[in-house]
């Protein structure tokens, strides 16, 4: 299933591609707009594929794959490896900033067209919606204060406070590991929250993706947190999503991500954001 391979703290992805790429940044005519989600507008019949114009949803708090830029530009990972599939494809995309709760709903209702915002594929999301090839993967960890020394899944069950945010596969695996009704569980909208509470101290540590949490730490530098892998958790695979009678887009999707795998654009992205 995996064309990348979990390496470890730094999720380095395993080159799975084979050639340097040649040529500058990919950059389509799309752009960035980061309005909230129009008002729902029925979903009518999937658009034809080229030189389609395309709304792509994500929830803009999730650095390295998508934050909001000071110019209200929405960036990241995410963008650049959905630009690079648009130019490849013919397509064009423009940014929709869209809160994590309710994106899925968004999609379902015809106000985006592709969501890309570090979706784990889960069986039960492939029942709601089409799901590409995994284009990225991190596993769950923990972030602590450092000194925090928790390693294994019986730690974290001795604390008073775990933060997720609602609805991701971090709440799935705290309800997993603390029981699915623990009061222990914090929920909080999004990761920016989660991380001004575990910075105050308002919750004992923080369930989230690796590669999100390793950026904050790296970030952070020297401001005293820790991301602790536990065994128990295990490899997620990222895909991006479309609705279910959107067969012949994510064809378009499927084909424009093996092509930059291919051509090295994807790695070129990939080192971007996650250069060691
Ligand atoms: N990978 C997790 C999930 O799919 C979290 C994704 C959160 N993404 C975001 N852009 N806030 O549930």
């Amino acid at each position: 299933m995996s064309f990348t391979q979990l390496r470890g703290f730094g999720l380095a992805l395993a080159a799975a591609s084979i050639l340097a790429a040649c040529g500058g940044q990919s950059s389509t005519s799309s752009s960035t707009t980061p309005t909230a989600s129009a008002p729902a507008s029925a979903s009518s019949a999937a658009p034809a594929a080229d030189g389609q114009e395309y709304k792509v949803a994500m929830n803009s708090q999730f650095p390295p794959f998508e934050s909001m830029n000071s110019s209200g530009q929405i960036e990241g990972f995410d963008v650049d490896v959905m630009n690079a599939i648009a130019k490849e494809e013919g397509f064009k995309v423009t940014y929709h900033q869209q809160a994590w709760d309710g994106i899925f709903a968004s999609l379902k209702a015809g106000d985006n067209d592709i969501l890309i915002s570090g979706i784990t594929i889960t069986d039960e999301r492939k029942k709601e919606m089409l799901l590409s090839e995994p284009y990225y993967n991190i596993t769950q960890v923990v972030l602590v204060p450092k000194g925090n020394n928790i390693v294994s899944v019986e730690d974290l069950k001795r604390m008073d406070k775990v933060g997720v945010t609602i609805g991701t596969t971090g709440d799935l695996a705290a309800q997993k590991i603390m029981g699915a009704t623990s009061e222990k569980i914090i929920r909080m909208e999004n990761l920016p929250l989660m991380l001004k509470e575990v910075e105050t101290g308002a919750v004992d540590a923080v369930i989230s993706d690796s590669a999100v949490v390793a950026d904050y730490v790296k970030k952070k530098g020297d401001k005293g947190f820790t991301m602790v892998e536990v065994p128990a958790f295990t490899v997620e695979y990222y895909g991006i999503a479309v609705r279910q009678d959107y067969k012949a887009l994510m064809d378009k999707i499927t084909s424009g991500l093996k092509k930059i795998q291919t051509s090295g654009e994807y790695d070129k992205i990939s080192d971007k954001y996650f250069a060691k």
